[in-house]
């Protein structure tokens, strides 16, 4: 294989390395590796204060490691606010969405984006919003309706076609589907699915094992703030489940336990 060849493969966008955040005593996460690839979406599992928000926080520039480094692109990175993750070409799609309900997808899509390199006119914005939710084959009937009028599935859209605006590499997606009926939901797994093949690197929370069954490339389990094992969408819901709740030792969570370390020495490249 080719250099170059070699480096489209395979080089992770991120690259996290014994990243921990304490909350005074409090160890919200220990030690977590990850890598983040062009094309591929990893979910983040686990229960309730497991860590998940808080490690998309960091990623997002709102927390500051408490321990380990953050490569972007090859390069060691200092996520210091929130401006510095999105100029790098880190988006969050948080879970309240943060839409304006009465203005327009037009509005809402531009609304915010004082970084962008563009200026453009109110119909330029109109033809832009048009070619990018085409692009994403977004089901809205008019970037002129108020997002008061929209479905679940359809703000989640302006949501993420709003962070796609300045091009980043890395789109993170908190709870994107909870909430939404099954045609919606559909709807928005599509959507992530169109993104991805796009190059971009998506990292989603869920709660919703189906979901991240059917959209997820590599599967993370957080569970206390620790990596629990990292599994792939052939995962049983069963074998998540376990992982995700840590269940009493017995020879189904060992067999699991045993290949999870050999998916985390595959993504350490041991
Ligand atoms: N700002 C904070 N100050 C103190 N403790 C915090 C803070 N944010 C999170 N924690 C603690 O860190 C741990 C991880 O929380 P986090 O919100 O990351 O979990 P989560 O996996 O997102 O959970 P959920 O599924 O409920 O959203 C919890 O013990 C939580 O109480
Ligand atoms: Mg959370």
């Amino acid at each position: 294989m080719s250099a170059s060849m070699q480096a489209s493969a395979a080089e992770p966008i991120l690259r996290l390395r014994g990243i921990s955040k304490n909350f005074g005593a409090v160890s919200a996460l220990t030690d977590i590796d990850l890598d983040v690839r062009p094309g591929e979406v990893v979910a983040l599992v686990g229960d309730n204060g497991a860590g998940k928000s808080t490690l998309v926080k960091i990623l997002a520039g709102v927390f500051q490691p408490s321990a380990g480094t953050i490569e972007y692109l090859g390069q060691q990175v200092i996520l210091s606010g929130p401006g510095k993750a999105l100029e790098l070409g880190i988006a969050t799609v948080f879970q309240d969405l943060a839409l304006c309900e009465n203005l327009d997808v037009v509005a809402n899509l531009f609304l915010g984006h004082e970084l962008s390199p563009w200026q453009l006119d109110e119909v330029g914005m109109e033809l832009r919003a048009w070619s990018l939710l085409r692009e994403l084959a977004a089901r809205i009937p008019s970037v002129r309706q108020p997002i008061a009028s929209l479905s679940g599935g359809q703000r989640q859209t302006v949501a993420i076609a709003r962070s796609l605006l300045l091009q980043p590499k890395i789109i993170m997606l908190d709870e994107p589907t909870a909430a939404l009926g099954v045609a919606q939901t559909a709807e928005v797994l599509n959507l992530i699915e169109r993104v991805r093949d796009r190059g971009l690197g998506v990292i989603i929370i869920s709660h919703n094992m189906e979901d991240v069954r059917a959209v997820a490339d590599r599967i993370i389990v957080l569970r206390l703030g620790r990596n629990n094992g990292v599994f792939t969408a052939e995962t049983t819901h069963q074998e998540l489940v376990t992982a995700i709740t840590g269940a009493a030792e017995n020879s189904v969570t060992r067999r699991q336990k045993s290949r999870s370390d050999q998916a985390i020495s595959r993504e350490a490249g041991l």
